[in-house]
This record gives structure tokens, sequence and C-alpha cells, in this order.
């Protein structure tokens, strides 16, 4: 298909003029009517040009593309300037007028650049997130801006070390009305990875066709069987990208409106939104995690989980009560299986209003949540943001003069919904149908008095003395609306919901402006009959106190909840927990993490679950995982158990069941219960260097969970390897993702060594390339340790409470040197596993350097530590197991900093290689200040 593509690209470059005007390739064109059912007559009204040569092998090209010369011209330029006029005789906007005057203007921020494009002398929405926009970004590598004006204005944002352009809009195309924004540009390869939210099938974007991908919040379980690019649940517009020679860069595009990409073949990009402004911010890398930590100085680090939260967890949507969760949690303890929290769904409500327990089948639950506390294990519950109008937290919310999402004006307030809730009644509130039986109303998140946060606190708080908690999920938050604009919304069909009026929103006359806005993106037109108001609330409400529109919020909704949401876990528990939302929005990984939503139990959702959770990572949240073994449709025995041993290694590990599905916790078939015992046991063994990766991601920005690529740019082979992960720089795993499937093919990159740490060759290096691995049920998936690298490990238990008295252990994999010596590092950050940081760079932690010297003569492990915490006692250090050990270690000649010490029970087998040093009570971190472990070799 690329070939005929070629052909036909050779043949229509050679610059054509068809009635009088140029043409653009067909690799290269910016869609003129992007809707569907694009027709001649409505394309060349506009100016644009029509291709009637449809070409069934490429059938994503543009048939209707704007001229070459769409755009505008600079009247006047500085260096870092230019005021913008729409090109005389130009094509006009198809959606607006164009604004008659724009200000181009670009800065450094160090080694990054901003270019910003908005209207001159009107103020245009912006985001109210709170992002550094002027950080100062140091880099060896940086960029400049060049303002370039020909035929018709553009810039190029250039590499300065190579000159290589990773924006140049001399594509054309820049368009700036009021309700659609434009603007295209080259790139300098095709390898792009991110842009969110939505199912990638692979890690690296699909150049060799046109593909639009709408970004616009929306309650909407991922489809990752269908090949139709929905908009899901968070909004991030922002990429990664590689160019030829392998350099990173990052784009962060920071709008908030309804928006959309498309992906072209040139390989290009055309970006579109309806509202706000062009903001862009541009990060040099030149590594990939360069790039990711250069993007987190913007919108900001990681939040650090709470030690717990990185142990694993159960949920299901459809407990019937008290009994069966304590079945469950029964049933997986006598299993063996490590479980640190137990959630409930909406089913613990009463009738699913916020704030309350069901005093029946629930009655229980605050006396069960104390027993799970004894036991050392955690309860998270959801909450969603929409209250129901007639009871107290709604009631409470009025009287404290919280804000909620309103309508503009008293006059268009559907009177029929409001005047049935005596609150409500006389009140702007927009209420809709959620999963309470009455209707509800939509806290303003974004309210800047601050009066809705405090009264969504006090709501915690109030709640927290009936029916404790440690973790808070949040859940339809983009925000889902049931019905919206419909007849006969599906509830009307539901034995469990009553038949509330749905709420309608003006789609016609002047009030529908916002609603049906001139053009409403790829998010609304995927689906027929859809409008940006399906799923949620009418565009035209408002919002920050009556002072915005809905329309240009929208897409921060989650993220201001989830602020809210942050802050009342810091003021109820004053302690760290972890709040997991639906919907997020660039900086929303600093406040909490995100799970993949309403997948199906499907291969094809384990599969994209792996690169889910790789982007979610580019994008600032790592704490992120999938519905272990599936949500929606029921889950195979083989489809569950290799989902638990992929899904023990993300950082948010839940299985998560849906209503009505039989169920799926992990102790179902004693081969699934056996499988995720081993694969807990060895998370919660290594939940150390997980914690270490947390912690140095929120101190300096970052990822976890990491693609190949990340580490191993130079190899071409790690380029679009979807299914392998690296927790960090150097614990590599190969889940299984396929049915059937006994062994697994990997590629172990050849820029390192490797060692197995899985059950056969455990320990011993393996061949880096590709290759073919086994994988039965019983045996822990291939992960693999990076030679030269040193992880910190703890004995494991059941809960990570009591995990961490355990003793500490090293794993130290050997890197050798062609001089016969070997080395390796590490480190370990530790703290108290839940005080509350309010800023990383003074919390009280331990951080430790781990660094390991190998000669024929000699083996040193020298441990420094280099920042000390007070009031934490350390377990013992009293395993160091090392891979790759080429000499026969005399164990009588241990000594720690000078004085002899004993590990009577270390051995050294000569075949593996494997030196196992134990002791017990061996090293004590918590005196002193530096530990040199040495001994003599045979
Ligand atoms: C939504 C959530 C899902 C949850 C359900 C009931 O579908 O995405 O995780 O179980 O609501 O609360």
């Amino acid at each position: 298909m690329l070939s005929i593509f070629a052909i036909t690209l050779v043949l229509l470059s050679a610059n054509f003029v068809a009635n009088g005007q140029s043409t653009v390739p067909p690799n290269s064109r910016i869609d003129c009517d992007p809707t569907p059912n694009s027709n001649q007559g409505e394309c060349t009204s506009r100016g644009c040009i029509w291709d009637s040569n449809f070409d069934s092998n490429n059938p994503t090209v543009p048939l209707c593309y704007y001229p070459p010369n769409t755009g505008y011209n600079a009247t006047s330029t500085t260096k870092t300037t230019a005021t913008l006029k729409p090109v005389p005789g130009g094509v006009g906007n198809p959606y607006g007028s164009n604004y008659p005057e724009l200000q181009f203007t670009w800065k450094s921020l160090g080694s990054a650049v901003k270019i910003q494009i908005a209207p001159v002398d009107i103020t245009r929405y912006r985001p109210p997130v709170d992002i550094n926009e002027n950080a100062n970004i140091q880099s060896s590598e940086a960029f400049t801006v060049e303002i370039v004006n020909k035929n018709i204005f553009s810039f190029n944002v250039k590499r300065k070390s190579n000159g290589v352009r990773i924006w140049d809009t001399s594509i054309g195309g820049l368009l700036f009305a009021d309700q659609f924004i434009q603007i295209s540009t080259y790139l300098p390869s095709k390898k792009i990875y991110g842009f969110g939210e939505h199912i990638h099938k692979n890690l690296q974007h699909d150049f060799s066709k046109y593909t639009t991908w709408g970004m616009f919040a929306r309650d909407e379980p991922p489809d990752s069987a269908g090949d139709t690019p929905k908009n899901l649940y968070g909004v991030h517009p922002f990429y990664l990208g590689l160019e030829d020679d392998g350099k990173a860069y990052g784009v962060f595009i920071f709008n908030s409106n309804a928006q959309e990409v498309v992906t072209g073949p040139a390989p290009h990009l055309t970006y579109r939104t309806i509202g706000g402004q062009l903001e862009v911010f541009f990060f040099p890398g030149p590594k990939p995690e360069d790039v990711v930590q250069q993007y987190q100085q913007v919108v900001g680090t990681p939040f650090l989980p709470a030690y717990w939260a990185l142990g694993f967890q159960l949920c299901r949507y459809g407990y019937t009560g008290v009994d069966e969760v304590k079945q469950t949690v029964k049933r997986l303890a006598d299993a063996g299986i490590p479980q640190d929290v137990q959630f409930a769904d909406i089913d613990y409500m009463d009738r699913y209003k916020d704030f309350t327990y069901d005093h029946n089948k629930w009655a229980a639950w605050p006396n069960f949540t104390d027993e799970l506390h004894s036991m050392g294990k955690r309860v998270t519950l959801i909450f969603d943001p929409a209250i129901q109008a007639d009871y107290d937290s709604f009631k409470r919310g009025i009287d404290s003069n919280a804000s909620f999402i309103e309508w503009p004006t008293q006059d268009v307030v559907m009177k029929n919904i409001n005047d049935q809730y005596p609150y409500a009644k006389n009140t702007k509130v927009m209420l809709g149908v959620v999963w309470p039986d009455k209707h509800v109303g939509f806290p303003d998140f974004l309210d800047p008095t601050n009066l809705t946060t405090k009264w969504w606190i006090n709501e915690f708080k109030l709640y927290h003395q009936q029916q404790a908690f440690d973790g808070i999920w949040i859940d339809m938050n983009e925000p889902s609306n049931f019905g919206t604009n419909e007849d006969h919304p599906w509830y009307y069909d539901s034995s469990d919901h009553p038949d509330d009026l749905p709420l309608k929103c003006p789609t016609s006359g002047d009030n529908a402006h916002y609603d049906i806005p001139p053009y409403a993106t790829a998010s609304s037109f995927w689906q027929s009959g859809n409008v940006l108001a399906t799923k949620t609330l009418c565009m035209f409400g408002t919002t920050m106190r009556g002072t915005q529109r809905f329309f240009d919020t929208k897409n921060l909704y989650g993220l201001s909840e989830t602020i809210s949401t942050y802050q009342a876990v810091k003021e109820v528990r004053g302690k760290r927990g972890a709040v997991v939302t639906r919907s997020t929005f660039p900086s929303s990984g600093r406040y909490a993490g995100h799970w993949l939503g309403d997948n199906t139990a499907r291969w094809e959702d384990l599969q994209t679950s792996v690169i889910g959770a790789q982007e979610f990572n580019i994008f600032g949240i790592p704490y992120v995982g999938s519905d272990i073994c599936g949500f929606i449709g029921t889950t195979t025995e083989e489809l569950c158990l290799r989902w638990q041993q992929m899904g023990a290694f993300h950082s948010f590990s839940r299985n998560h069941n849906t209503l009505g599905a039989p169920l799926q916790d992990p102790a179902q078939w004693p081969t699934v219960a056996a499988a995720t015992r081993k694969h807990n046991l060895f998370r919660y063994r290594h939940l150390p260097y997980l914690f270490s990766l947390h912690f140095a991601a929120t101190l300096n920005g970052g990822t976890v969970v990491r693609p190949l690529f990340f580490e191993f740019t130079d190899e071409e082979a790690t380029h679009n390897l979807s299914h392998q992960f690296l927790w960090g720089s150097n614990m590599l795993i190969v889940p299984v993702v396929t049915q059937g499937a006994t062994t697994v093919d990997a590629y172990l990159p050849t820029g390192a060594d490797w060692y197995s740490m899985s059950d056969s060759y455990y320990g011993t290096k393996v061949t880096s390339g590709h290759g073919n691995y086994a994988a039965p049920w019983d045996a822990l998936i291939p992960v693999f340790l990076r030679a030269g690298a040193i992880l910190p490990r703890q004995s494991p238990a059941l809960t990570t409470s009591d995990a961490r008295k355990n003793r500490f252990e090293l794993v130290v994999g050997l890197k050798h040197a062609e001089d016969g010596t070997a080395t390796a590092s590490g480190e370990l950050y530790w703290d108290d596993g839940e005080a509350w940081v309010d800023t990383i760079n003074t919390h009280n932690f331990y951080h430790f350097t781990y660094d390991f010297q190998y000669t024929s003569a000699i083996g040193t492990l020298t441990i420094k530590q280099t920042k000390a915490a007070t009031g934490i006692t350390l377990p013992y250090l009293d395993n160091i197991e090392v891979f790759g050990y080429p000499s026969l270690p005399d164990m009588k000649t241990f000594n720690l900093n000078g004085s002899p010490i004993s590990a009577p029970a270390s051995d050294y087998s000569p075949f593996s290689q494997i030196f196992n040093i134990t002791g017990s009570n061996f090293i004590n971190l918590n005196t002193g200040k530096q530990w040199i472990l040495q001994w003599k070799n045979h």
C-alpha cells in the first residue's frame, strides 16, 4: 500500500495546476472539509480544491483540501514577533471569520521554546491551570525559532545543534477564527508517540495514512478491538518525537477546548481547536526521558503514592454487600495472594449518593473497614462528582455558597427539573442524571473563591467520621451525564433507575453557539448524532462561578475535581493516600493516578493496556494501570492469568470487574491464584525499587514504567516495541499478551547485557537481541535485570505493612568490562510510606546509593547514605544476591568498614555465577553513613 502511495505521490508532486490552482500532493494535504460526507459543492464554495480521483488504496487522503497559499502574511516582524494578516485572496476560514490581525511571539524557556499565536488586542480564554509557563529548562541541546515570511507566514522550531526542524509550518493552513483555529506543520520524522487519551494499537503512530484523533474528555469505554479513533476520558495534547538521528523532543499544546490532531503521511500534523489560543511548548530532550522531565518542569512532577498504594488492589462493581467483600478478602488471603487494598464501588452507597452508605447490606462496612485496617490492609472508596439535589450534601453545598455548573441565566434554567427540588429551585444549577435516583448537580471545582473546594473537603471530613477510607477513587468526571439531549435515555429501560427527565441543551437559535459550534471536532462526529454535549453537560453552561463557559473548561473538570480531592486527602487523613481519577489533563499527575477505564475482557484490551500505561507515563501520570482481567464481559481463566501477570508490573495494580459479570478475583481459579501469588510476591519483593522510581519521578520528574526506546534509542528495534516495557532503566518485563502462547518473542536491547530474573535460567546472562522465551502459566513471565544495575528489594509479605518490616535485600547484576573487572550501581529512596508530601525536597526521607566493584582479587560493595530521615527505623540489609560473579569468593574474609563480619549462610555457584551473601542482622543501616563491605576472591 505504501509503495502505491509513493508512486501516486511522485506523479502528483510535480506541482500540478488544476483549475488555475496549484495542487498539493496527496501525502501533505490539509483537509478543508474534515467532517464526514465532504462534497465537491461545499468544497469549492469554500475556495478549496476538490480532487475527484478517489484512491481506494489510500482512502484517507482528503479529497477537499486547502490551496497552498492558505494562511496569514507577516506584515511586520522582529526577531521574536510577527504581526499577521490573512493572505490577500486566500481561502477564508470555513467555520467563522479569521481574525484580521494576529500576533505571533516566541520566547526561550532556557533551552526550550514556547510560541504563541493570538489575535491582537483581544483577550482570549486561556486554561486556568497552574503550570510553570516560565520554566527555565536546561539541556545540552537547545531550540530556536525562525520566522519565515515568503508566500505565506511560517515559522520553524529548530534544533540548534543540527538544524532539524521540529516544526516547519510552511505546509500552510493557519486559520484563526473565534471557534476554529488550525495550524499545520511538517514533522522531522514519522516517529511520534502520545496524544491522548485514545486507544493506540501500537506505541508509535501510524503515518502511512491520515488519522484524526479527537481530544475531548468523554465517558467512552475504550474499544481495543475496533478501528475508530475515539476520544476517551482524558485530554493530552502532548507528544514525543524521535528525529532520524535518534534525538528526542516533546511538544505540548496548552489548550483546553475541544480539539483534534490529524497525523498525515508527509509526515505532518494538523492541529485544530475551537477556542482559546495557540500556546505551544517545545522541549529539546535530547533523550526521551529528558523530554518527559522537561515537560514536567512545566506541568509539575507526579505525586508520590503512599507505599501501600503500590500493593495489589481488588475491586468489583456489583458486590452484593459486605459479606461478599469479606469472603473475597478471605479467599485471597487463603490463597496466599498479597493484597493491600480493598475497593468499594458505588454499591456501598445508599442509592448511589456520595457520602452515604447503604445501612442494610453494607451496615457492617465501617466495622469491616476497621478489621481490614487491623490486618494491615486499606480501603479505597469511589466518589462521583455529581451530587443528588435533595439531600444533606447538596443542601450544605447550597447553604455554604458552593458553586455548581450553572445555566447562564434564570430564564434558560430547565424549570421542570429544578422546581422538583426545593434546594435547587430558584437556583441556576444545571441538573443532570447520573447513578443516583434523582437529578444531580455538578460542583464547580474551578470556583475561584475556593468555597466549593471547602465544601467538598468538608463532605469528606464528615463522611470519614462515619466511614473511614484511605484512598479515593474519582469516577465519571469528564463529567459524565446520562441521556443528554435524548428523548428516551437508556436508563428509562433500567429497573435500577427512575425515569428522570434528561438534560436538554440548546441546539438551535442564538444560545446554540456553544453546543452546536460551526465545527464540533472529530470528538463529536465519529458517531452519528453526537454533539459536544453527548453524555455530558451543556457547553452553554457556566463555570468558575459564572465567569467562564463550560465550552472552554469542560476538559478541565476531572483535573479540577482531582485537585480539590487531593486537598481533601490531606485535610481529612493528614497522610498520603492515592487519588485515582478517570478524567485527566496535563498536570493531573501532580495530584493523582489514573486507571485506563472500562476495558473489555479481551486479549486486544490486555495488549493496549501495555501501551496505555507507557503513554500515561509519557503524559506525566506514572501511577497508572488497567482493570486487570478486563472490566466489561466475562473473562477467561487464561486471559485473567496473563493479565494478573502483566498487571503485577503496573504501578496501579487493580483487578476490577463490572456489574453482572462473573466473579474474577484471582482466587477464582487455582491456576490464576498461583500465578497471581507468584507475580504479586515478585512485585512486593521489588517494591523498594518501584517506590524509588516513583520517588525519583516526584523529585526530578520522569517516568516509572518506560518504553524500551527511552533507554535504547539508538536501537531501531525498540522504536515501535509496544508490548514490552521497563521499570526505570533496569528491569525489562515481557508479558504474555496473546491467547494460547506458551512462549513469548522478545527483543532484549543489545546495548546492555541482561540477566534472567524468571524461573528458568534465574540469575544467568541471556543472549540479547531477538529471542523466544518460555512462558508457561506457572512460571514468572520473562523479566530481566540490566547488567550494571543494583536493585533494592525486601523480603515480601502478604501486605506492604508486613513487608516493610522484613529484611532489606539487594540484587546486583554485574556488568563486565574487557579488563576483567565488573561494576554495578543503584539507589534507594525510602520514607515512612505515608507522611504527607508538601515539598519533596524537604520531605523526611532516606536516600542510599550502592556501588559494586569487582576485581579478580577483591569484591567491594559501598553503600552511602546521602540523605538521612528522622524517626524511621530501617530493617537490616541481610541479603545481597550478585549475578555474574566471576570468581570464587573467600567467604571467611568478609569485612565491614574494616572489621571482620560473618555471613555464614552465603554461597556461591561457579556454574550459575550467582553469589549469595546472607547474614543475620548483617548491615545495620540505622547507624553510620557509609558501609564498605569487602571480601577476597580465591
Ligand atoms: C464507571 C467506571 C467503572 C465503575 C462504574 C460504576 O463505569 O468507569 O470503573 O465500576 O462506573 O461505578
